[in-house]
């Protein structure tokens, strides 16, 4: 099922490709080229679905704003997504993103950490050298877009750690926390929030898309996690299965590990780290027998439901409203 939001995407994530130019210096140096600019704009121009930058300005039209005003917010946005991938690709120890081998296999580690860096430096950069912004109001997205950097290194650090250290003892609220916390705001709650604040939107507009935003974000997640376990390989592009060859905690499988007759059986793959795809299917054989593909799924599609029943009443309809509506339906349908 093609959505709205889908389409809209398809149409216009390819007016997003300029945004990675933004951190090209065009006199640096010809090994600074080929050592850091390059690698970092090749890996940026094999965009993915640019959905962060496109919802930033949708919620800066929503609210009355004029669109040019989100665009380096939404350039920062997807600048922090780069790094991001980059660094959780090194963490995940994954070897495949967006269809091509992780930028630590191509460069080698060393690089890959710094052109995450990089990245990481255009956030505040791009934000502090916008022209259509007042200083207050770039104090504001500043602010915005710190918190929301702290906030995903906090759930990263819980989605690291609690691999490391074979943690079992979670509970599904303890996943809703960490998937919160890596995901939802940078992927939801802080572009919709930062595209009002530009918009001029008002304190509670702010508030609700942000609101809207977290939900549909953390929705955005769940279905990541689906993915991995029963997604179409050809489609997602990313490492199969490999949530459960580097044992995560993913809603999936803390909901098995409570539920599953058979959850030492789980527990005990997710401990082993293996590789060999009869054993994950097996893995993923026991999580659908206790219903956890379904908890899933019914939990993403509440919170998506909820979240557009807060928005339509809270905002008058308009066509950007409307793709925002939308959105939320692509995040838990999406297939990559
Ligand atoms: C992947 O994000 C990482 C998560 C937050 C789950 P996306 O699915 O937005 O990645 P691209 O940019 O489309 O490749
Ligand atoms: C998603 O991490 C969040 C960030 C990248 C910060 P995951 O590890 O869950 O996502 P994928 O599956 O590698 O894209
Ligand atoms: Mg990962
Ligand atoms: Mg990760």
């Amino acid at each position: 099922m093609i959505t709205t939001f889908e389409n809209y995407l398809n149409r216009n994530a390819k007016r997003m490709n300029r945004l990675v130019f933004d951190f090209f210096e065009q006199e640096a140096v010809p090994d600074m080229m080929r050592y850091l600019y390059q690698p970092l704009a090749d890996y940026s121009m094999n965009g993915g679905k640019r959905h962060r930058p496109l919802i930033c300005e949708l919620a800066c039209q929503a609210v009355g704003g004029d669109a040019e005003r989100a665009q380096s917010a939404g350039a920062a946005i997807e600048h922090f997504h780069t790094a991001a991938l980059i660094h959780d690709d090194i963490a995940d120890e994954s070897t495949l993103r967006r269809g091509q081998p992780c930028m630590h296999l191509a460069q080698g580690e060393g690089l890959a950490i710094n052109a995450g860096d990089l990245a990481l430096s255009q956030v505040t950069g791009l934000i502090v050298a916008d022209t259509h912004l007042d200083d207050k109001t770039k104090l504001r997205v500043l602010d915005e877009l710190i918190k929301m950097t702290t906030r995903t290194i906090e759930g990263q650090a819980l989605d690291i750690g609690w691999a490391r250290d074979g943690r079992f003892d979670l509970s599904v609220d303890d996943y809703l926390l960490m998937a919160t916390h890596k995901t939802a705001y940078y992927s939801g709650g802080t572009p919709l929030a930062v595209g009002a604040i530009v918009g001029d939107g008002t304190e509670r507009e702010i508030e609700v898309l942000r609101s809207f935003g977290l939900a549909t974000g953390l929705a955005f997640q769940i279905q990541d996690d689906i993915l991995n376990l029963i997604g179409k390989k050809e489609a997602v592009k990313k490492d199969f299965r490999s949530d459960i060859v580097e044992g995560k905690r993913t809603l999936i499988a803390v909901h098995a590990l409570r539920n599953s007759a058979r959850s030492a059986e789980l527990t005990a793959i997710l401990a082993a780290h293996t590789t060999q795809a009869s054993v994950l299917a097996e893995a993923v054989e026991i999580m659908r027998e206790a219903g956890s593909f379904d908890f899933a799924r019914d939990y993403a599609t509440r919170l998506v439901n909820d979240a557009k029943d807060e928005l339509a009443g809270a905002l008058p309809a308009s066509k950007p409203r409307d793709l925002l509506l939308s959105m939320a339906d692509f995040f838990i349908n999406r297939m990559h």
